[in-house]
């Protein structure tokens, strides 16, 4: 199976996927990740393991339809089977996501639909939740809101600050992305409108927080 990765920044998203692949559980191949910000450390993370790493600058494009229809292009020429947004910073255009519908996934540091849109973990903190946590879910035309695949829990505590909390969830997106990509390359992912089941899956461990002490 082809993957194509698309990127904004840091890329550990990215590394943690491609440890996924080198350590052979993901039987997959990236075949190409794209970045819209020429500064991104993940296109320097992709050429450290001899990934095909590209920017293509946004302000050649009068448009965002027009930039994503030529980045459709480009990511059609290396043939991919899932395009993966990590951390992609960008709202792509109805027409990109028409395009690769059903093959496109995202990861969102918050349980959807809490918490769409930006700084997610600062706005579970500001809101005063017990918990938030991450979601890989496929694309939809809405805004961090398709089908979910995993989520993971994620406990705040009183001490949190935004950094904290960030690199906890952290932990968990790189455990889930790379697991729900395994997922779908071994065809256990099955879709039933906005109902995501995974074959053979174990479901159902409840967290609590604060810890339940008497009842
Ligand atoms: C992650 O928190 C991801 O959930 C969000 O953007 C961040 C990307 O981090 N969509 P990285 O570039 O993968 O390190």
């Amino acid at each position: 199976m082809n993957i194509v990765v698309l990127i904004s920044g840091r890329g550990s998203n990215l590394e943690a996927i491609i440890k996924g692949i080198e350590e052979g559980k993901i039987d997959a191949k990236i075949t190409l990740v794209l970045s819209n910000k020429k500064e991104a450390k993940g296109l320097e993370i992709a050429k450290k393991y001899n990934i095909k790493a590209k920017f293509i600058d946004p302000s050649f494009f009068s448009s965002r339809e027009g930039y994503d229809i030529y980045i459709s292009e480009y990511i059609k020429k290396h043939n991919p089977d899932l395009v993966v947004l990590a951390g992609y910073m960008r709202i792509l255009s109805d027409r990109f996501i028409e395009t690769f519908e059903g093959k496109l996934v995202n990861i969102h540091p918050s349980l959807i639909p809490a918490f769409q849109g930006l700084k997610a973990q600062k706005q579970a903190l500001d809101y005063g939740a017990k918990f938030t946590g991450c979601t890989v879910h496929f694309v939809t035309k809405e805004l961090d809101n398709g089908p979910i695949i995993i989520q993971a829990v994620v406990p705040i505590r009183p001490e949190d600050t935004e950094e904290s909390l960030s690199e906890r969830i952290l932990e968990f997106e790189h455990r889930i992305y790379p697991q729900a990509i395994k997922w779908i390359v071994d065809n256990r992912v099955k879709v039933d409108g906005r109902n995501v089941f995974v074959e053979r899956a174990k479901y159902g461990t409840v967290p609590v927080n604060p810890d339940l002490e008497d009842f």
